[in-house]
């Protein structure tokens, strides 16, 4: 994918709260395309807590539809899930009925204090407003335990990745290459207060997909979901033919880096 759905200074309208409700009336679709997260990313995790998932007490934010809360459960961790979207919570509980998840926002977790060993946010903790979350978050979790925050971003090495961003950037007028070499303030911009003891680490990972699942992905975006349909439609046009020369057999390899940071309570 082109676009991640960080916070772009570049970006003015749509609104942010626009965006941020965009995912709803798309879940289904977000569902299908988006892409999972490695294996390692679960380990790094863990290594960087200093605890295993399994058995622990995790609280997974900005839930969605469930993509990492369903990794999360199948490491053996006891997950509720929290998600303040209606379309996304309600793709959620079909796919995850098994699954127990609250309506809610990071900003004012419905959690008791000092409940969980995990607090993750999977794509999700640009949405919600640092001044409240950084303390929502520390009171939740109990001492010793984790927040752990991460976003696939393009692996903007690889050529066709880079060309597809570039088209992108034209297209929706953001400079998506600069926001990937600003990661260092993206660390900043996480916990602006300083009270979280960031650890940052990068988890390269990789998925082939049919090229309708790529479009798929590329639509799924909030910053695509607010454009207009005519232009959505005209650039997933282009953007086909780009991909078929790059793979002829419409099998598309898409190359993610994951980046995590995790902060322990004292
Ligand atoms: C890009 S999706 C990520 C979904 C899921 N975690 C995943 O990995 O696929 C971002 C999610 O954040 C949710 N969200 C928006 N504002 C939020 C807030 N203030 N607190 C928590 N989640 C929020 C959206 O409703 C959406 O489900």
């Amino acid at each position: 994918m082109t676009v991640d759905d960080h916070d772009r200074a570049t970006t003015t309208p749509p609104s942010r709260s626009l965006r941020a409700h965009s995912f709803n009336a798309a879940a289904a679709q977000y569902a299908a395309h988006r892409p999972s997260y490695p294996p390692a990313l679960f380990d790094t995790v863990e290594e960087l807590a200093g605890r295993s998932l399994s058995g622990a007490r995790v609280v997974d934010v900005g839930a969605g539809t469930g993509i990492a809360t369903s990794l999360l459960h199948a490491r053996g961790a006891d997950v509720l899930a929290v998600e303040p979207g209606a379309g996304m919570a309600a793709e959620f509980r079909r796919g995850l009925p098994h699954i127990p998840l609250v309506r809610g926002s990071g900003n004012a977790l419905p959690v008791a204090d000092a409940h969980a060993d995990f607090i993750t946010y999977a794509q999700a903790w640009h949405w919600t407003d640092t001044a409240r979350s950084v303390p929502e978050a520390l009171r939740v979790l109990r001492p010793g335990g984790a927040l752990a925050l991460w976003w696939n971003t393009d692996a903007l090495d690889v050529d066709w990745i880079a060309e597809a961003a570039d088209r992108t950037g034209r297209f929706f007028g953001v400079d998506v290459a600069a926001e990937k070499r600003k990661a260092a303030e993206r660390v900043d911009r996480v916990d602006p207060s300083g009270r979280l003891d960031l650890t940052l680490r990068t988890v390269r990972w990789s998925r082939r997909v049919p090229i309708e699942t790529r479009l798929g992905n590329i639509g799924s975006h909030s910053v695509f979901l607010v454009a207009p349909e005519e232009r959505r439609a005209a650039f997933l046009e282009q953007e086909r033919v780009h991909l078929l020369e790059v793979f002829p057999d419409g099998i598309v390899e898409e190359t993610y880096d994951v980046l995590l940071l995790v902060a322990t309570k004292p």
